[in-house]
């Protein structure tokens, strides 16, 4: 092993913190060894907080709209060849009914910028989850919304939302995305719904363009000082009918070595092992568990819709994806020594 790079990764282990450059340089420099030793001591962290179990949370897609352009997603509001959908208030509740049945006990709403769902009709089916299931979750992943919207929504029995950061670089946020987007409004949505008592996850996508290795240490740097609750990474996968189509793909490997130090900088996150990571490895979930991640997503969105929820090329929607599939991922994991369990 490389001396300096041993000498950061146990700096990492003994202060949960490195500075941006020292996060460059080890990313930059990792080699396998790196790598494993890093690897086997998130694993351990994770355990001392969540043994070998790991969490599910049912995603249900409530909508494909989106007013936002982001140059590298497939519902981009300019993508006119995306056959858009909105699942309507019944639809979203009959979701949360299926898979109350199968055993979720969290329930993601996740969708795109869709005006449609306005304050009242989300306060209205949170209420509604909440009522029906006490002993459920409800998280929230609908994109930038105002103070006052983050604060009904709380008040209507919300517990979590998710609002990935992107990129924590404000000029590669510039290139990912168009110019009435701002990153200052992004970061301040992400300190508000900490305040209000979300439990708040943010996230990045590895490899998307223009992404330089200073880039990610920026992200983790970020993580460092904002201590989300949650945190959703996962390889940037291009979607043939965006400006990003010609881009690769990010890595598996790398994603994973992330997910490792970001377990270690956040003892106690909620890890998911992405969709897209499990898009573009079919491998990929058990890896990215192995790695430190502790909860996985499968699909609860109504079968007719799924293929529509496109955010890039070949995602993932059967299999060990999808909700009603259950047996078959409780199976993959308990193969590799983790138990699903349903907690919220
Ligand atoms: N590849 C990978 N992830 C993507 N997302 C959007 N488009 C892509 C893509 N092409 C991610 C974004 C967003 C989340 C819902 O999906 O990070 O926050």
């Amino acid at each position: 092993m490389d001396n300096n790079i041993n000498e950061l990764a146990c700096k990492l282990l003994e202060t949960r913190k490195l500075t941006a450059e020292e996060y460059a340089y080890l990313i930059e420099h990792r080699d396998s060894e790196t790598t494993e030793f890093l690897r086997e001591h998130a694993v351990c962290i994770r355990k001392e907080t969540y043994g070998n179990e790991v969490l599910i949370r049912g995603l249900i897609e409530v909508s494909n709209i989106c007013k936002n352009d982001c140059l590298y997603c497939g519902i981009r509001k300019s993508n006119w060849r995306a056959e858009r959908y909105r699942l309507s208030e019944k639809e979203i509740l009959s979701a949360a009914e299926t898979g109350y049945g199968l055993g979720f006990k969290t329930f993601v709403l996740q969708g795109g910028e869709d005006a449609w769902y306005t304050d009242e009709r989300l306060e209205r089916i949170i209420r509604q989850i909440k009522k029906k299931y006490p002993d459920c979750a409800v998280t929230l992943s609908l994109g930038e919304r105002g103070r006052e919207s983050f604060q009904r929504l709380r008040a209507a029995g919300a517990d979590r939302y998710l609002l990935r950061h992107e990129t924590a670089d404000r000029e590669h946020y510039r290139k990912l995305h168009p110019p009435e987007m701002s990153f200052e409004h992004r970061m301040e949505c992400l300190r508000e719904l900490k305040e209000l008592g979300f439990q708040t996850g943010a996230g990045f996508m590895v490899g998307s363009p223009f992404q330089t290795t200073e880039n990610l240490a920026m992200d983790l740097k970020f993580l460092e000082e904002f201590q989300p609750e949650m945190c959703g990474i996962g390889p940037f996968i291009p979607h043939h009918d965006t400006p990003f189509s010609e881009y690769n793909a990010g890595s598996v490997e790398l994603t994973c070595f992330l997910l490792s130090v970001i377990r270690i900088i956040c003892p106690k996150v909620l890890l998911p092992a992405t969709t897209a990571l499990g898009t573009l490895d079919p491998e990929g979930r058990e890896k990215g568990i192995l790695s430190g991640a502790n909860v996985v997503m499968p699909n609860l969105s109504p079968a007719n819709v799924r293929s529509k929820y496109l955010l890039y090329d070949g995602k993932l929607a059967a299999g060990a994806e999808a909700a009603e599939n259950l047996a078959d991922l409780k199976q993959r994991i308990e193969k590799i020594g983790y138990k699903v369990v349903e907690k919220k």
